[in-house]
This record gives structure tokens, C-alpha cells and sequence, in this order.
């Protein structure tokens, strides 16, 4: 089939633009980024993500997709257009929706025949329906026969190449017979469940599935809380957990709080469109201020195990919100890093900062921050070390070259990476999340009592 992709060069556009490229289809990545068009064209990409390169090489050895800034050509040449441009937070909590109103316009000043047009972007419940309507009024007394169709995406960066290749469902939302036909084509080489409904209820399961993931980090930390308080231990409530198949295993890690561009995003637009819809959503809401503590919670530990704070230095791993990703939206580390500077301003404190892929942050932040070159320079001197992103290079770091590199051998690992017996045993000081660090005394004394 032949499909173009508008925002094509962005997270979502570019991955599922090549991902169709690869199942067979003859792709067209339009953006008005001249830049990363270029970047694409010389075969680099503008973002990093595993299993990107491998795609894009392939894409393009088979002439399978062209990237351009042409609008015409793109809209002229498919018969299917996804729209995947950016629905970023807007004034308290909505999405904004002016890049997708403005392409729906251009789209439909170009369209002179039947075309299926695809919302990918995440965009509240009855933007499919607002879109047909933009089409409608910019054909003008075009007599053009089109439809709209929300296809949600569900991939996690870092992760969305084996997402997109190897979904779970395929959810397609349609209010007419003949877009599931060509919806059903499009995907006919997935070898998945897929979800066929209304556009609303469609465009409704993608905030119900990032909704419910949220709610479960924010669970999982505030169990976190309490284990730290009552000398539990969240691994082995975790495990007690995860092996009942209800529960299942996965988004159970405690953490820093959710990050990134989508799941903070999304709650909010959902509590915003909610709130209009007169749903008040208290259980969501929560989440979000839960989501907020985390963060506190770190930096008064932090303050307070360091006491007299000036001169000394922070060490900070990890930048991006995740690891296998270079996206510092919304990076529990930068706000970190914001609210650790905010609160410690006059203190002349050291905040030295390493990433494998992120090498510098927007200003002012990037210049209230060091970036040394590597690990071991990071950590030299420091009187603190806060793990923030769970990279595999970190997990494999060895502590006790680690324990005498730092001036002050206190370790706060937001990502539990450490095993914390062991931690514990060289002399450390450290506190992981849901692990209380009374729990190093109670290890000491029972320890104690089986020598004697
Ligand atoms: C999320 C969803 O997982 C995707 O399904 C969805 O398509 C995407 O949003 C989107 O709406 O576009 P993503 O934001 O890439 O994907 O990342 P996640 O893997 O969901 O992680 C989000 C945040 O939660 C990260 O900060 C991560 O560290 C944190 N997290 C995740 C935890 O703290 N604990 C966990 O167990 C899992």
C-alpha cells in the first residue's frame, strides 16, 4: 500500500513509517524539519533507538521509503495518510492540538480524491470526529470522498522497534465499513489480535492503557514508601507479588516516578477532557501527586544524609528518563537536577553528571552541571552518588573500586541496580527505593547473632 507519514520524522512517525516500509508498504516520511529530512537522507538518524539503524538501512535498500518536506507529493502519491505530528501539553493539562489541526488543514487542502486518513498522535476522545469536521470545512465545495480513522500506537522508547515489528494488538478505531477494509490491509502481515471499534472508544484505550501503567508505578512506589517505614523489603514483596498471575510482573519497578514524554502528558489530558465530561477522576489525580513526591522524597534524603552541603559533590547517572533512550523529556533526572540546584543555590554544590548517550541538557541547567567523560571521573571525590537511569552499564559497575573513588561513600540508587547486601558489606551507605536503611542494621545484627 502506499502511505505517507506526516510528522515522519518524529518518534512515532519515523519508527512506524519504517516499520511499514519493512512489512512491505511504499512509505513516504514528510516533515517540515528540513534538518532531520536531510539527516535521513544521508542514512543517520535523528534520534537514538535500538534497532533504529538496522530499519532504516534496510527501508532504503529497498526503496521502500523517501523522506521529504513535500506535502503535495506526499499526500498526492498515497492512498493512506497517518498523521503522527507532536499533541504536546497545552495550557493546564489539555493537549495541544494546533500542529494536528494545522496538517488536517493542509491535508485537506491537497486531497482530490477518496484517501483514508489516519490519526496516530495521541489526541483526546473525539479528535477523530473534530478532524473530520476541520476536512469537511477546508474541501471547501470539493466534492471529496474521505474518512478518519484513530489507530493508536503503544510503543516504549527504547523498546519500539521490537514493538512496532512485534506488536501485542493492533487497535483500529473506525466509524465506517470501508476503513476497516483498507485498516485490515494495511496490517494484514501482523500476525496479531486486532482490536477493531468506534473511533472514540479507540482513541479512549490508548489513555485507558498509559492511564493504568502509571497507576501502577505510582502504586508500586508509595508500597515503596511504606516498606521503607515499617523495615520491609520491597524486592521480596515484589516477588511475593509478581507470582500471582493477576498481578503479573511487569510495571512493578519502584523508581524515581514515570517519566517521559507520554505517561505524565497523558493523565493530565485525560483528567482535562474527564473534567469537562464531568468525570472527576480522584484515583488518577493521585497518581499524578504521587508520581510528584518521588522526587522530593530524594532530594530531602539526599540533603539531609549530607548535612552541611556546601562544597560538597553530587555524582548523577543516568540523564535520559529511561534506559536505551536519549530522551530527556520530562527526565525525573532533570527535574532532579532543577529542584536539587533550586533548593541548593548558594551552596557552591558540585553536580557532576554522566550518560552513555546524553551528553549535554538544555540551558540554564546545562551549565549548572559538569559532564566529565567518563564514569570514573563522575564519581572521583564525590560525596554522593544518585543512580537516576537504569542503564546496563551501570548495573555492571564495580562498587568496590566505586567505594574508594568517592570522598563519602553514600550511594541513593533510584533504580534498586545494586544488589544492597553487597553494597551494605563494603561499608557503604544506601538507600534504594523501598528498602530502608535501617534494613543495613538489621542485616548487621542478625548477622552478629548467627556468629555468636
Ligand atoms: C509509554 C507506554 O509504555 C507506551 O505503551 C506508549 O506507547 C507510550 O508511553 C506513548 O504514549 O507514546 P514510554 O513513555 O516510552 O512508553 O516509556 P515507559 O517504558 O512506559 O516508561 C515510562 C516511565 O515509567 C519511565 O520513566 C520509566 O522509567 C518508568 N517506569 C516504567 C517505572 O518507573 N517503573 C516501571 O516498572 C516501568
Amino acid at each position: 500500500m502506499n502511505v505517507s507519514i506526516i510528522g515522519g520524522t518524529g518518534y512515532v512517525g519515523l519508527i512506524t513509517g519504517l516499520g511499514l516500509a519493512i512489512h512491505g508498504n511504499n512509505v513516504i516520511c514528510m516533515d517540515t524539519d528540513l534538518r532531520k529530512i536531510e539527516t535521513l537522507n544521508n542514512g543517520e538518524l535523528p534520534i537514538y533507538e535500538e534497532g533504529l539503524a538496522e530499519l532504516l538501512k534496510e527501508a532504503t535498500d529497498r526503496n521502500k521509503i523517501v523522506f521529504t518536506n513535500c506535502l503535495k507529493t506526499a499526500v498526492n502519491k498515497s492512498e493512506l495518510i497517518m498523521l503522527a505530528v507532536g499533541t504536546p501539553e497545552g495550557k493546564n493539562g489539555e493537549t495541544d492540538l494546533s500542529h494536528l489541526v494545522q496538517a488536517l488543514k493542509l491535508v485537506a487542502n491537497q486531497i482530490d480524491s477518496y484517501r483514508t486518513i489516519v490519526i496516530k498522535s495521541t489526541a483526546p476522545v473525539g479528535t477523530c470526529e473534530m478532524a473530520r469536521t476541520i476536512i469537511k470545512d477546508h474541501l471547501k465545495n470539493r466534492f471529496t470522498p474521505f474518512d478518519v480513522v484513530s489507530n493508536p500506537e503503544f510503543l516504549r522508547e527504547g523498546n519500539a522497534v521490537r514493538d512496532f515489528l512485534k506488536p501485542e494488538r493492533i487497535v483500529i478505531g473506525v466509524d465506517v465499513y470501508a476503513s476497516e477494509v483498507i485498516m485490515k490491509e494495511l496490517y494484514q502481515s501482523f500476525d496479531v489480535p486486532i482490536v477493531l471499534t468506534d473511533t472514540r472508544s479507540s482513541e479512549m484505550v490508548k489513555y485507558a492503557c498509559n492511564a493504568y501503567l502509571a497507576t501502577r508505578i505510582s502504586f508500586i512506589n508509595e508500597i515503596s514508601e511504606i516498606s521503607e517505614k515499617v523495615n520491609a523489603d520491597v524486592h521480596a514483596i515484589l516477588e511475593g507479588m509478581k507470582l500471582d498471575k493477576r498481578i503479573g510482573e511487569l510495571y512493578l519497578n519502584p523508581g524515581p516516578g514515570f517519566g517521559g514524554p507520554c505517561l505524565t502528558k497523558d493523565l493530565k489530558s485525560l483528567i482535562s477532557f474527564a473534567g469537562k465530561a464531568n468525570a472527576e477522576l480522584p484515583l488518577l489525580k493521585a497518581v499524578l501527586e504521587r508520581n510528584e513526591v518521588q522526587i522530593s522524597n530524594i532530594i530531602d534524603y539526599v540533603i539531609s544524609e549530607l548535612q552541611d552541603v556546601r562544597g560538597k559533590k553530587i555524582a548523577v547517572l543516568g540523564l535520559s528518563f529511561k534506559a536505551g533512550t536519549n530522551d530527556t523529556r520530562n527526565s525525573p533526572a532533570v527535574h532532579l537536577l532543577e529542584k536539587l540546584l533550586e533548593k541548593l543555590l548558594d551552596t557552591k554544590i558540585l553536580i557532576h553528571v554522566y550518560d552513555p548517550v546524553v551528553k549535554s541538557i538544555e540551558e540554564p541547567l546545562n551549565s549548572r552541571v559538569v559532564f566529565p567523560k567518563n564514569i570514573e571521573d563522575t564519581l572521583r571525590n564525590a560525596d554522593c552518588l544518585i543512580v537516576m537511569t537504569e542503564w546496563p552499564k551501570f548495573k555492571e559497575l564495580d562498587l568496590e573500586k566505586i567505594y574508594h573513588l568517592m570522598r563519602t561513600p553514600l550511594i541513593v540508587d533510584t533504580r534498586n541496580i545494586f544488589p544492597y547486601r553487597k553494597v551494605y558489606s563494603l561499608g557503604f551507605r544506601y538507600k534504594g527505593i523501598g528498602i530502608a536503611s535501617k534494613r543495613f542494621e538489621t542485616i548487621q545484627s542478625t548477622l552478629e547473632k548467627s556468629i555468636v
